[in-house]
């Protein structure tokens, strides 16, 4: 039994293995680890509280993925609910969809159980919001942001790669060899309205099947969506690639991309056989994983893969 994530899931991953150790499943690992990232005050990319969009609406994204039935569910621009992997989940539970967004997933949500909140953000965070868009942008443009006709001329500056932004992987198998893996995030800070990124685009940010492997991206979700980048590594590892080669491979595919825009990229995965691996775009980047023998988890780097960055 293992779990891998991204280095923000050392929030929860004691807790995923407790729950793995009881007998629990993949699933519930998952959403449990995910949970507690998305709680976490000072994890301004996952969950509440983090970075919203360039109006200052936070929308999140999510989803989960079942290797044994490679079932899925996802949500996307969500406003207003914390519990975005618990939403994703349900939407694989209940409905005939796999993917939910804006105000449909705010009425899922809604008639799911789940609370409303009056307020995602704190002071912190639209201060942050702030201060970042009034360098790039005049202050007359600032105060009247939400009716311009121009947002798409300031989101290209406001969402610089070198500008925050984050997510969180959990890879994780159970006792029955089943393998799981959840995505959340905010997506971008002070992207634009409507955003969705990788993360609830199964394929894209998130990959699970029982009989290869399993994968989650963070990074730049645009490269992640144009090159299926998380059921590429699962397709390779079931062309027979050690999750090492299927890894750097999928990494290198994102070197053909073209285009103007093209950032940081990474990948957690892990292979059917329980063997976890690391890869990133950038260097010194590292993950964590821990197996149910593991009294707490460890943090390892990735292999750094080198492809094309450009911005504008
Ligand atoms: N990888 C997360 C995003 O681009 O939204």
């Amino acid at each position: 039994m293992i779990i891998v994530g991204s280095t923000n899931a050392d929030v929860g991953i004691q807790h995923g293995i407790d729950i793995l150790k009881n007998g629990g499943s993949a699933m519930d690992a998952v959403e449990a680890t995910i949970r507690l990232v998305e709680d976490n005050p000072d994890d301004h990319t996952v969950g509440h509280n983090s970075y919203p969009n360039i109006l200052g609406d936070l929308q999140l994204d999510a989803s989960i993925m079942d290797g044994a039935t490679l079932e899925t569910g996802a949500i996307a621009a969500m406003q207003g609910f914390r519990e975005a992997i618990s939403i994703a989940r349900r939407v694989k539970d209940t409905l005939p969809h796999v993917l939910l967004a804006g105000e449909g997933a705010e009425r899922f949500a809604a008639e799911m159980g789940f609370e409303k909140q009056a307020d995602m953000l704190t002071d912190e965070i639209r201060e942050a919001r702030e201060e970042l868009l009034k360098a790039d942008m005049p202050p007359e443009v600032f105060a009247d942001l939400s009716s311009s006709a121009e947002l798409h001329q300031w989101v290209t500056l406001a969402s610089d790669p070198e500008k925050t932004r984050g997510t969180v992987n959990v890879l994780a198998q159970d006792h029955e060899g089943n393998l799981c893996t959840g995505v959340s995030t905010s997506g971008w800070a002070w992207k634009y309205p409507g955003r969705v990124g990788d993360s609830p685009i199964i394929g894209a940010g998130n990959y699970a099947d029982n009989r290869y492997g399993a994968a989650g991206c963070t990074g730049m979700g645009e490269m992640a969506i144009r090159g299926a980048t998380a059921h590429s590594v699962v397709f390779y590892l079931k062309s027979g690639a050690s999750v090492a080669q299927a890894g750097i491979r999928a990494m290198q595919d994102l070197d053909d991309l073209g285009g103007r825009y093209l950032s940081g990229m990474n990948i957690v995965a892990l292979d059917s056989g329980g063997t976890p691996g690391g890869f990133s775009s950038i260097k010194d980047r590292t993950f964590i994983y821990q197996t149910d023998e593991m009294s707490t988890h460890e943090e390892t780097m990735r292999t750094f893969v080198e492809i094309n960055q450009r911005w504008g």
